[in-house]
């Protein structure tokens, strides 16, 4: 064995006996928050968060910082007005207009770097466009659109002019837009024609064409292209974004300044029951709560060239891509590629190229390139000060690898918990505060109160190390106001389970994450993952029940349900157990209908991993499936009690039929 492995092993073991990690000094010395008091600061509820609103441009200054009179419709900022566009394009433009805003790098290499002015220039013309297309103040703006530079530019125009946009993940399916354009009461689709993955043009555009047969309402479609000219059948009946952009060439928009309260964008998220929620999140409050932690979390600086690779179809993108890096006047990284096209280096080549400093993922991405080796990130010169991880738990394993072979043992790194309904983190550290320990996320972020409740409904002492039900006890300002349409079911999935629903204190309100969590000794939180029927995908939040009715549209299906399998690389997968109609052979055609079934309702993301033919289910005496025990036999795993089975001899059943196939 040579010198450098006999160093390399003894380095993993001293890594792996290690619990703390000290944030290097130099990041230490340089970073943003590095005074403990913040903590008691930002702590002095309600006033504590003005310094996070002081942060921005104000049109009018807000004359109270919270309003807790009707929980829990809590509001922030009262009576302030503000521009979310302004804050994160036009007010930068005295100081660094030529800095670069965007930087995006698409498929085939190709660069565009849109400076502050650029972003100025375009987000004024497509807001003009999109004026001048009808869309008003208050207005839904359906987007849906992948990692090109039009997807920022479009949500901050509608951000200009008051109109709230409705990211919907290019990767979901005709059927998942319509039902989202129907559910956000939506008149705009802003699509494009295509995009690449894996270096092969995709045909983007019949998602909207199908949509469109499928929607209740009419929605208008406004079409960018990924080229000059169109690559795809972009029908005569779309707006081309292109003529009219052109005919708003060098147009100028005010900033609609917009009530604090006023909602900024929804995003649709999966729950435990029925169709998508609207999550709707305010224009002061969030912008505010982003943007002091992208600052103080993200240790983000106006000079910093920031990379978070995520989607900003989802609630990362949004708030740690877009908002709260941009209102900081950072440099965006995009990419509109997987991460190993055209090889399993693309990552590393591009923070090399950029000279990226801040880097920002998910586990799963840890995870499949600790698959793929460290070769591919040792043969790039880059060098991260910062890095975060989000979405998941990651185990210590995987964190220890990134430590290592991505951040160099000298970058400082943040596990982040938070949810598309809580807008922005909760749980981290603030990394020049405090130790990282692997697999924590660590403290509740300032101002923010967690705890966690036992089974019988009591809250466990602080820092018990006992697992329980996790929720904020505290509202925040990025919160979600309500479920768009639907203040009912915002109340009955955050709230009616852990609050005095009759009191009209704010006290008496507790927020319920829907995620099991430990608080150890030390205070350090760690998030063990959903308790409700939710599984996450690869980072990729899915209700079982909506794979279910997926599966349900399939004729040959008597009934079906959904199990979480855990997977090495992508945290769960779903797992289809099917019963056939009578007459039914199994087939790999049936199995190939329910796969398409689920591609088609969702997406091809949420792709079943196994589809399992079953002759029954296991139910209660009442009817009920129970999936626990399906995850069980997924897992390969003890059954635990079966008592309450109606048929308890179903589960040893299924696990037979599997053993013979
Ligand atoms: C999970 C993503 C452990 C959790 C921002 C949560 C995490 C759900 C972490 C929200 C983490 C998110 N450690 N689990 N650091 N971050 N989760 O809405 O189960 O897509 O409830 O928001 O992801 O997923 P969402």
């Amino acid at each position: 064995m040579s010198d450098e492995d006999t160093a390399d092993i003894q380095l993993e073991s001293r890594l792996r006996e290690q619990e703390y990690f000290r944030p290097p000094p130099e990041f230490v010395g340089q970073a943003n928050a590095t005074d403990r008091d913040i903590y008691d600061e930002v702590g002095e509820f309600p006033e504590g968060f003005d310094r996070y609103a002081e942060l921005l441009d104000w049109d009018e200054r807000w004359d109270q910082t919270f309003d807790g009179s009707n929980p829990p419709f809590f509001e922030w900022f009262v009576g302030g007005k503000l521009n979310a566009a302004h804050n994160c394009v036009d007010r930068h433009l005295d100081e660094r207009k030529n800095q670069t805003a965007i930087l995006w790098e698409g498929s085939d290499g190709e660069q565009v770097n849109l400076t502050y002015q650029d972003l100025y220039r375009r987000v004024n013309e497509t807001a003009a466009a999109l004026r001048a297309q009808g869309v008003e103040e208050d207005d839904v703006v359906t987007i849906h659109l992948p990692m090109v530079p039009a997807l920022p530019i479009t949500m901050l125009a509608c951000a200009r002019i008051g109109a709230p946009h409705s990211v919907v993940f290019a990767g979901f399916s005709a059927q998942a837009l319509a039902e989202r354009t129907d559910s956000a009461d939506s008149d705009f689709i802003v699509t494009i024609d295509g995009y690449y993955r894996r270096g092969e043009f995709l045909d983007h555009i019949e998602k909207t064409d199908e949509a469109l047969e499928q929607t209740e309402r009419d929605p208008d479609v406004l079409a960018w292209l990924r080229h000059d000219e169109p690559q795809a059948d972009v029908s005569d009946d779309y707006v081309r974004m292109a003529d009219l952009l052109d005919e708003h060439a060098g147009a100028r928009v005010d900033p609609v300044s917009r009530d604090a309260e006023d909602p900024l964008f929804l995003m649709y998220t999966s729950g435990t029951t029925g169709k998508p929620k609207g999550c709707q999140h305010r224009t002061g409050g969030y912008l505010s709560y982003v943007t002091a932690t992208a600052k103080n979390v993200l240790d983000i600086e106006p000079g910093d060239t920031y990379w978070c690779a995520a989607d900003i179809g989802w609630i990362t993108g949004h708030s740690y891509i877009v908002y709260g890096p941009l209102a900081l006047g950072t440099t965006s990284v995009m990419y509109e590629d997987t991460p190993d096209y055209p090889h399993k280096g693309r990552i590393w080549e591009i923070a090399e190229k950029y000279d990226v400093d801040i880097f920002h993922t998910s586990p799963t991405a840890v995870r499949m390139f600790m698959k793929w080796g460290e070769e591919y990130p040792e043969k790039y010169d880059f060098d991260f000060r910062h890095m975060t991880t989000v979405g998941e738990p990651i185990q210590p394993e995987a964190w220890l690898w990134y430590y290592k072979h991505i951040g160099d043992e000298d970058a400082v790194i943040v596990d982040t918990w938070w949810q598309t309904e809580t807008g922005g983190h909760l749980l981290t550290n603030l990394p020049a505060l405090d130790d990282m320990k692997p697999g924590s996320a660590g403290r509740a972020c300032p101002g923010i109160e967690a705890a966690l409740v036992g089974d019988d409904g009591k809250t466990l002492p602080e820092a018990s190390g006992q697992a329980g039900n996790l929720i904020i006890e505290r509202p925040w300002p990025s919160m979600l106001q309500t479920v768009y349409g639907n203040d009912e079911r915002f109340i009955d999935t955050y709230w009616a389970e852990y609050s005095d629903t009759d009191s009209d204190d704010w006290r008496d309100w507790n927020y319920k994450a829907g995620d099991g969590a430990v608080q150890a000794q030390d205070g350090y939180w760690r998030v063990l993952g959903r308790l409700d029927d939710v599984m996450n995908v690869a980072g990729h939040r899915l209700g079982t029940m909506e794979l279910e009715s997926a599966v349900a549209e399939v004729e040959k299906v008597a009934e079906a349900a959904v199990a979480a399998r855990e997977d090495t690389e992508k945290g769960e997968v779903p797992d289809v157990y099917a019963v056939l109609r009578e007459g039914i052979e199994e087939s790999d055609t049936v199995r190939e209908e329910i796969v398409r079934a689920v591609e088609d309702e969702i997406g091809k993301f949420a792709r079943p991993a196994n589809v399992i033919f079953v002759d029954d289910l296991p139910k209660t005496r009442s009817g009920k499936i129970m999936r626990r025990i399906l995850e069980n036999i997924s897992n390969e795993e003890e059954l635990g009690n079966t008592t309450t089975l109606r048929d308890p001899s179903v589960p040893e059943q299924i696990r037979d039929e599997l053993a013979e196939k």
